[in-house]
């Protein structure tokens, strides 16, 4: 079976780790020939995954698609499926999740909780609705890793706003922030995933790091399960699908926002986990059955980031001592730049014990950095 994925970054790289151990011939689409997938496939192709042509010579050949980044051109994954080409998550999916506008709709047609918004047009759109300040201002597209996403508190930072079509949404006092993996094949038969708990640093307000699974109340628990698998159902589209959530401080559940694909937020899972997130899609693009999605072990996932002041070839600082540690796996993502704020891997902790995950995933924020060694 050929299965290509489009983009190449690190979760597909992870995709294609678990693809070897199928049957099964990759194909990767990417502009940058030095990107973290581009030597794990089978194929490389070099192309623009947001260009018509690029993305539909790549996949009609192909018996089945998926996307690890939800910047694609979906009127070319649309014509493949039409085609009779396997295109999971659906590119009806993909277009309503890949615009926020979009998809802030689709919850409120589908009677999903999320928080109240207003869509903008551009910034002196902002001027109609300083009473429901403060709130969350949110590029309709483009936006990536908290670029695209501005809090605004009240008048005086409108100006901070976006002159593109928005989402502005109420601030939610947010309790926890978790996420939930579901997965969907195409019987229509869905898994899900115990919750994540992203742990922010309180000075910096950064993800910290994130645990699994998530120390929830049961009530809380059924409440997330049902939001995100009514998510998953409501589009329609096999695939996997991870769902943010934010519990607020009255206890209520929302959903925050959800990608059609494998996510940061699921790393943990090649170790903690029986069937990993990127086992479980390919499972699903293979027509295989789905795998068992359980909690081998409690995890804590820890990102190495670049750190500030160091832009060059990347050098990993402390990554002799990080090695040295008990139950500790360490995922760089074949990036040879670092700069500062760039996602270049990922290290998860396994433990029985929760004390033990948040002790060891603060030794090893203080101990591995990804620096380079001349300073540019
Ligand atoms: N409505 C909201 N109220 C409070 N905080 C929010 C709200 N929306 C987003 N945030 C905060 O901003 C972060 C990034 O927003 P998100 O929509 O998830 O964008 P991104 O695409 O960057 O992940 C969230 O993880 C959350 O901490
Ligand atoms: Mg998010």
């Amino acid at each position: 079976m050929k299965v290509g994925i489009l983009g190449g970054g690190q979760l597909g790289r992870m995709l294609l780790q678990a693809a070897a151990n199928y049957d099964v011939t990759t194909y990767v689409l990417e502009n940058d020939p030095t990107c973290p997938a581009a030597h794990l496939c089978h194929h490389f192709t070099k192309g623009d995954i947001t260009n018509f042509d690029a993305v539909y010579n790549f996949g009609k050949n192909l018996d089945a698609l998926t996307i690890e980044i939800e910047a694609v051109n979906v009127d070319a994954l649309s014509q493949l499926e039409k085609e009779g080409v396997k295109v999971y998550p659906t590119p009806a999916a993909i277009r309503i999740i890949k615009n926020k506008i979009l998809q802030k709709q689709f919850y409120t047609q589908n009677e999903i909780p999320t928080s109240e918004y207003f869509i903008t047009q551009s910034k002196s759109d902002l001027l109609q609705h300083i009473s429901f300040l403060p709130a969350v201002h949110k590029l309709a597209e483009g936006g990536y890793d908290g670029k695209g996403v501005q809090v605004i508190h009240n008048e005086s930072e409108l100006e901070l706003g976006f002159n593109a079509p928005s989402v502005l949404e109420k601030k939610i006092k947010i309790h926890k922030e978790i996420a939930l993996i579901v997965a969907m094949d195409a019987k229509g038969e869905t898994i899900i995933y115990p919750p994540a708990e992203m742990i922010f640093d309180p000075v910096y307000n950064l993800l910290d790091y994130q645990l699994s699974p998530a120390k929830l109340e049961e009530k809380q628990l059924w409440k997330a399960e049902a939001i995100a698998r009514k998510v998953v159902t409501g589009l329609k589209s096999p695939g996997l699908f991870a769902i943010e959530l934010f519990i607020d401080d009255q206890g209520d559940v929302w959903v925050n926002e959800a990608a059609p694909r494998v996510h940061n937020s699921g790393h943990h899972t090649i170790e903690a986990n029986y069937s990993s997130q990127y086992d479980m899609l390919l499972r699903i693009l293979m027509d295989y059955p789905l795998g068992n999605p359980a909690a081998i072990m409690p995890s804590a996932i820890v990102n190495i980031i670049g750190a500030e002041g160091y832009t060059g070839n990347v050098f990993y600082e402390g990554l002799e001592e990080v090695l040295k540690m008990d139950n500790v796996f360490i995922h760089l993502y074949g990036k040879t730049q670092t700069k500062p704020g760039r996602k270049m891997g990922h290290v998860t902790i396994i433990s029985s014990d929760y004390q033990d995950l948040s002790h060891k995933a603060n030794k090893i924020k203080h101990t591995l950095k990804a620096i380079s060694k001349r300073n540019v």
